[in-house]
């Protein structure tokens, strides 16, 4: 995509609004907020002291919620809630199954699918990560690296699940298809290179659907909603921040090359955001 330079990074930022324009009508100097969506699309990116952000962008900051935890939740709060509300429109009593369910976005829809009450089901790759999940909320958790996945949901749902999120770039449609229920839903949110084979005959048979998004092509509007919604359950503790460390802004080149190679080397590093303070 089109980004200016120099190019400043970063995605999500919270902190306090020092000045607004003359059209700016949501928000005053003084006011706690938070947002995501930047760094993308031509616009500059958040991991400065300063940032200059369109006001559609922002959201208040609930009282009692730390500028740590309203950047942490961002990005990953936004893309959980768009996927789960808009597109799987998971519903209480339904079972979701979520693939990576420690990681930043997965431990986020691990949190909400239970805020709505849904039964979940998620995936961890060390005892650490299956223990950081159950205290997340998931009722059931598998660990993708000692147990068989296919069996573990053969078991666990045997009438199959209402929603597959995946957060894997290279999803295994075979599996995913196999274990939804009829009526299923599948979430792909990852992974631009992937092009797996995919089981049409299974899929279409059961009336399932595929949905797939990125957060940041979702209109101001929804992003609002999700953020409205993201703030009750910060308020209520229902959603909390999944932060795995916080680093000085100073070492924004190390956060970077720590999450590529956790997220896409797969070294499996983090469990969580990571924050930068100025
Ligand atoms: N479409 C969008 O709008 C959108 C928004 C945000 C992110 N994304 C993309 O979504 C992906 C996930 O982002 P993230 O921030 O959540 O990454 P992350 O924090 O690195 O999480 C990755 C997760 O994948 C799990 N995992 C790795 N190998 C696995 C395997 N073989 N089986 C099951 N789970 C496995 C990890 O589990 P363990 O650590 O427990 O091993 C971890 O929970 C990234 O590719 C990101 O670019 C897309």
């Amino acid at each position: 995509m089109p980004l200016p330079f120099p190019f400043i990074v970063g995605c999500d930022l919270a902190g306090t609004v020092v000045e607004v324009g003359h059209s700016v009508t949501r928000f005053e100097p003084g006011d706690r907020v938070w947002g995501s969506n930047q760094g993308l699309l031509g616009r500059q990116g958040t991991f400065a002291e300063f940032c200059a952000i369109d006001e559609c962008w922002l959201y208040p900051t609930p009282d009692g919620v730390g500028d740590e935890h309203a950047a942490a939740v961002a990005l990953v709060g936004i893309t959980a809630r768009l996927g789960l509300a808009r597109d799987a429109r998971l519903q209480k009593g339904e079972t979701i199954f979520v693939n990576g369910g420690s990681g930043g976005v997965g431990s986020t829809v691990v949190q909400m699918a239970k805020a709505v009450g849904a039964r979940v089901i998620a995936t961890a790759g060390s005892d650490r990560k299956v223990e950081l999940c159950r205290k997340l909320g998931a009722d059931f958790v598998i660990n993708y690296k000692t147990q068989n996945l296919e069996t573990e949901l053969k078991r666990i749902a045997p009438a199959g699940v209402n929603v597959w999120w995946e957060t894997l770039r290279e999803p295994n449609f075979d599996l995913a298809v196999g274990a939804l229920a009829a009526r299923g839903r599948m979430i792909v949110m990852a992974g631009r290179e992937a092009r797996p084979p995919f089981p049409v005959g299974p899929f279409y048979v059961k009336g399932c659907s595929l949905h797939g998004f990125v957060m940041f092509m979702a209109t101001p509007e929804e992003q609002q909603d999700c953020a409205e919604q993201i703030n009750r359950w910060l308020v209520e503790g229902k959603l909390k921040a999944n932060i795995d460390r916080v680093l000085p802004l100073s070492q924004t080149a190390a956060a970077h090359r720590l999450q590529e190679e956790s997220t896409i080397g797969k070294t499996g590093a983090l469990s969580g955001k990571i924050v930068l303070k100025p």
